[in-house]
This record gives structure tokens, sequence and C-alpha cells, in this order.
């Protein structure tokens, strides 16, 4: 299937976990994969392993705090691959900790790559799409990768929960400002799913405890995301904004 043939597609997070599955997954269908993260040496393992299927792509080294670094990031996108149509702010770091063991650079960190990133990766990519017409053309998708996390309170994440839930609101809030620019903004709230974010949680008693806990006793596949992401970046969310999907797997009951 190709539905994304001639889309441009950026991820931010694309160096391991969703957003590189989320890479083979959008370029399966034709789209053009923009990979951004702070580990190039992965990302041009997964362009090499792209391009070698027939798709386009290009790894652009990016660390998401530097907010000035994030427009001339997808300036390089779109030079190599064409106006961008679709963001995925998908980029986020764990943020554990205890409150009172907290340390506000720590805090600072996990707000400047879960909350800043996200905001300033949808504001640069929709200063884009206004500008290039793929908003005109009611093409444009911005998809915020938060969490259940952002849903409720977890013990030794308060710091993530917060900087998840700060994106859900936004993702609101970007959706009402861009609503009449037709630049669609929703977020996907998944479950667990292991990925170097958590491997080492899940390998601990504690972690296991938690699995079994689980109404299903069981994390998520990688693919679970893959149905509401391709409906968001799709011609369906033409009338879907504002929106927090959440996928996991009865996690949250
Ligand atoms: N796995 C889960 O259970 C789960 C559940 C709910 C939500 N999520 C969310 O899903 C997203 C992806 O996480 P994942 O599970 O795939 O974990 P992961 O494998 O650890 O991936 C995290 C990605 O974020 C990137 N990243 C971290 N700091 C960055 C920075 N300063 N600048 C640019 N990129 C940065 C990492 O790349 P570099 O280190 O190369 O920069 C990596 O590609 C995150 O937002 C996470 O909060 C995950």
């Amino acid at each position: 299937m190709s539905d994304f043939q001639g889309k441009t597609i950026a991820i931010t997070g694309a160096s391991s976990g969703l957003g590189e599955h989320f890479a083979h997954r959008l370029a399966a269908r034709g789209a053009r994969l923009a990979l951004l993260a702070r580990r190039t040496d992965r990302l041009e393992t997964t362009v090499e392993a792209l391009r070698a299927s027939g798709s386009e792509a290009v790894a652009i080294a990016l660390d998401v705090c530097d907010a000035a670094a994030i427009g001339p990031a997808l300036d390089q996108a779109e030079a190599a691959l064409g106006p961008l149509h679709i963001m995925i702010n998908n980029a986020g770091v764990g943020g554990e900790g205890m409150a009172l063991d907290m340390t506000p650079e720590h805090f600072d960190q996990t707000f400047a790559v879960n909350t800043r990133g996200v905001y300033f990766g949808a504001c640069e990519a929709a200063r884009r799409m206004l500008a290039s017409g793929v908003a005109e053309r009611r093409e444009a998708r911005i998809i915020n990768i938060a969490s259940i996390a952002g849903l409720t309170v977890l013990p030794g994440l308060t710091a993530y929960c917060a900087s998840k839930a700060a994106v859900i609101s936004m993702t609101k809030g970007l959706a009402r400002e861009w609503a009449r620019q037709h630049i669609a903004v929703n977020a996907i709230c998944p479950g667990y799913i292991e990925t170097e974010i958590n491997a080492h949680w899940f390998a601990t008693e504690g972690g296991q405890k938690q699995i079994a806990r689980l109404p299903r006793k069981r994390l998520m596949d990688i693919t679970a995301l893959d149905d509401a992401l391709l409906m968001l970046a799709g011609p369906a969310a033409a009338q879907i904004t504002g929106t927090a999907i959440t996928i996991d797997d009865g996690q949250m009951l």
C-alpha cells in the first residue's frame, strides 16, 4: 500500500523504539522520511535499511532541547525531501525520580525534551506547513506522542506525568489555534511498550510485578500504535484535530 506516496514526514526520536518503528511503517507506505535524534549513527543505520528497500530517507542530528536548532533541522529535511506534510513529535525521556530526589536539572531536562521540544517541534513544523501551502491543501498533520502517564499520576514519575499532561494540553491548544488553517494536531497516549526508555525497569522484580498487575498481564506490542498513527497521519485526520487517543491494552483500567 502506498497511501503516503510523495509525503514528507519528520520523526523526532527516530533512533530507537517507537520512532524507529514508525519510520519503517511509514516508509513501507511510500513516505519520505526525515529521521531526527542525537544518535546519528543509529539514524544512519535505519536510513540505510530504508533506502535499501527503496524509500527516500535522511538522517538529521537534532537535540530537541535546543529549540533554536529545530527549525534549521526541518529546513534540512525539506531541502532533501520537499515540503513537510507530517511532523511526529516523538522524542522523549523517562524523567524518573521520586519528587524529593528530583534535581532542578533533571526536572528541566525532562520538560525540555518531553514538553518544550514538542511545543517548538509543532510550531516550527506549522510555520513550514503554512508557508509551503501544505496546510492550505489540508494535508498538514502534527502528531504528538504523549503517554497514559499524562492522564494519571504514577509514583516516581511525577515529573514525567506532568510533562506528558502538558503535551496533551498543548495538543488541544495548538489544534484550536490552527484549526482554521487546517493543520490537524493530535496526540497518542500509549500504554507500556518495552523499549530503551523502560527496559531497565521491566527487567527488575518491581517491573515484573507491575506487568503482573496489568489487566492483561502484559506489555503492548510495538505495533500497537500503528493503526492510530496511520489514521492521524492520513486523510481521516482532515476532520480529527485536538484529540488524544489512548491505546493502552486496558492498562489504565
Ligand atoms: N515505551 C513506552 O512504554 C512508552 C509509553 C508511552 C509513551 N512513550 C513515549 O514514546 C516516545 C518514544 O519513546 P520510546 O519508548 O520509543 O523510547 P526510546 O527507545 O528510549 O526512544 C526515545 C527517543 O527519544 C530520543 N531523544 C531523547 N532525548 C532527546 C533529545 N534531547 N533530542 C532528540 N531526541 C531525543 C532518543 O534519541 P537520541 O537519544 O538518539 O537523541 C530516542 O530516539 C517518548 O516520548 C515516550 O515518552 C513510550
